[in-house]
C-alpha cells in the first residue's frame, strides 16, 4: 500500500494514498482515512483528555490505569491520537488484516508500543470478551450493529460516531425506524432530532444492562453526529435515565412543538395554537445535551493544544455550551419565509427575544437556529415587531 504521513495535533500517522482528484476516501481505498474527520478527533482529543484527567483525580490513578479501545480503526489514527496526546492505555482494532498491519506501523513510529496494542478481530468479539473505561465506535454508516457490545464492556465513557444522517433525520425513514426504533420527523430541526433519536437508543442499549447515562457533550457536524455519554451503574440509575425519554408533538401547519415525557403517553392530536393535527416523533431523548462544566473545561483543553482545527472545534464547543437545554431549536428563515417578512440579524433577534422576557440562545445546530422559552405565535410576533 502506498502510504504518506500525515500529523494531526500531536501525531503522526501513515494513511493511504488517494487518487489524484479524489478527496473522500472511496470504497476501494485499502484502509480508510477522511481528513473532514480531523475536526471530530480534534474534539475528541479534547473531551477524552477532560473526562480522563476527572477520573485519574477521582481515583488516583495515572492515565496509563485508563483502558480505551477503538473499536473501528482503520489506520489507527483516533485512537492512536488519544494514546499519544492523552496518555491512556489502547487497543486500537481493525477486522481488515491491511488496517491493521497500517495500524502496526503506525503504533511503532509514534512510540507507543509499551501501552496501545492493536487488535484484528471483528469488533463485537472484542467488545464483548473485554471491559473497558472508555469506548469508542466510529463506524462507517450506523453505530447500531456495535450498541448492544459497546454499552455491555462500557464501564465509564462511550463516545458514539453516527454518518447515517439520512435515517437519523428523518430522510430515510423507514430504514431510521428499523435501525433506532424510533420515528424521527425530517422538519428544520432534523439535525437536532438525529442527535436525540441516537441518544435515546444508546439510553435504551445501556439500561439493557442496567447503566445509566448523562450526555456530557453532543454535536451535529457536517454529515456525522457525535456524542459523549459517562455512563453510571445499578438499575436504578438506569429507570432514571429512561425518564429523559419521550416524544415531541409537531405542528407542520405552524411550528408549534412541544416535549411530551414519558413511554406510554397521551399525546393531543389537535394544535393548540391552530388546530391542526400533530405530528409526532420518537421516542427520543428529551433530556440535556451537554453538560456546561464539562464544555468549559473541553474549550479550555482545545486552547492549550496545538491542533488543525481548533478555532472550528472551539466554536461548535462554545455554540453547545450556551445552548439553552430546552428540546428543539427554531429556524429564523423558516419562519421568516411563512410571515412573508425578511431576517434581521441573529443578535437583533435574540435581544428581542430576552427584551420581552424570553430565554433566548443561539444553537450550534445551524447558524440561523436558535432556541427559547417563547412559543411559536409570541417569536412571530417578536420577530414582525422588529422588521
Ligand atoms: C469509518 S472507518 C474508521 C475510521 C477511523 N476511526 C478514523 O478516525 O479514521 C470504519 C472501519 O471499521 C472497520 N470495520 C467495519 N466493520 C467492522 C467489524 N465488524 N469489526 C471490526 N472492524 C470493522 C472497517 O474495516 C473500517 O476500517
Ligand atoms: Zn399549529
Amino acid at each position: 500500500m502506498n502510504t504518506r504521513t500525515v500529523t494531526e495535533g500531536a501525531t503522526r500517522v501513515m494513511v493511504p494514498i488517494l487518487p489524484e482528484g479524489v478527496s473522500f476516501p472511496p470504497s476501494y481505498a485499502p484502509v480508510f482515512y477522511n481528513l473532514e474527520m480531523e475536526l471530530n478527533r480534534d474534539i475528541n482529543v479534547a473531551a477524552t483528555s477532560v473526562f480522563v484527567n476527572r477520573i485519574i483525580s477521582q481515583y488516583s490513578i495515572m492515565p496509563s490505569d485508563v483502558t480505551y479501545v477503538d473499536v473501528l480503526s482503520a489506520s489507527g489514527i483516533r485512537g492512536l491520537r488519544i494514546a499519544n496526546e492523552v496518555g491512556v492505555t489502547a487497543v486500537l482494532n481493525d477486522w481488515s488484516t491491511e488496517a491493521y498491519e497500517l495500524i502496526v506501523q503506525n503504533i511503532e513510529m509514534n512510540n507507543l508500543s509499551e501501552t496501545t496494542t492493536s487488535s484484528c478481530k471483528d469488533g463485537n468479539v472484542l467488545l464483548h470478551g473485554n471491559r473497558f473505561d472508555i469506548v469508542d465506535l466510529d463506524p462507517f454508516g450506523s453505530p447500531v450493529p456495535f450498541l448492544d457490545a459497546a454499552t455491555r464492556s462500557v464501564v465509564h465513557l462511550l463516545e458514539i460516531t453516527a454518518t447515517d444522517t439520512a435515517p437519523l433525520c428523518g430522510a430515510h425513514l423507514n430504514s431510521g425506524i428499523r435501525k433506532y426504533a424510533a420515528v424521527p420527523l425530517n422538519n428544520e430541526y432534523h439535525s437536532e432530532m438525529g442527535v436525540r433519536i441516537l441518544l435515546g437508543k444508546a439510553a435504551f442499549e445501556l439500561a439493557k444492562h442496567d447503566k445509566s447515562m448523562i450526555p456530557l457533550l453532543s454535536h451535529a457536524t457536517r454529515h456525522y453526529v457525535r456524542i459523549y455519554l459517562h455512563i453510571g451503574h445499578g438499575a436504578k440509575l438506569a429507570d432514571k435515565t429512561l425518564r429523559n425519554m419521550g416524544f415531541i408533538s409537531h405542528c407542520p401547519t405552524c411550528g408549534f412543538r412541544k416535549p411530551e415525557f414519558g413511554l406510554a403517553v397521551h399525546i393531543n392530536k389537535e394544535c393548540p395554537v391552530c388546530g391542526s393535527t400533530t405530528k409526532i416523533a420518537g421516542p427520543l431523548w428529551l433530556g440535556r445535551l451537554h453538560v456546561v462544566g464539562f464544555c468549559e473545561e473541553v474549550l479550555l483543553e482545545l486552547e492549550k493544544r496545538p491542533m488543525n482545527t481548533k478555532e472550528k472545534a472551539k466554536k461548535i464547543v462554545a455554540l453547545c455550551k450556551e445552548e439553552l437545554d430546552i428540546p428543539t431549536f427554531y429556524d429564523q428563515h423558516v419562519i421568516c419565509k411563512s410571515l412573508g417578512i425578511s431576517a434581521s440579524t441573529m443578535n437583533q433577534l435574540m435581544d428581542a427575544l430576552k427584551g420581552a422576557g424570553f430565554r433566548a440562545s443561539r444553537t450550534h445546530f445551524s447558524g440561523t437556529s436558535f432556541k427559547t422559552d417563547a412559543g411559536v405565535a409570541e417569536i412571530k410576533e417578536i420577530m414582525r415587531s422588529i422588521r
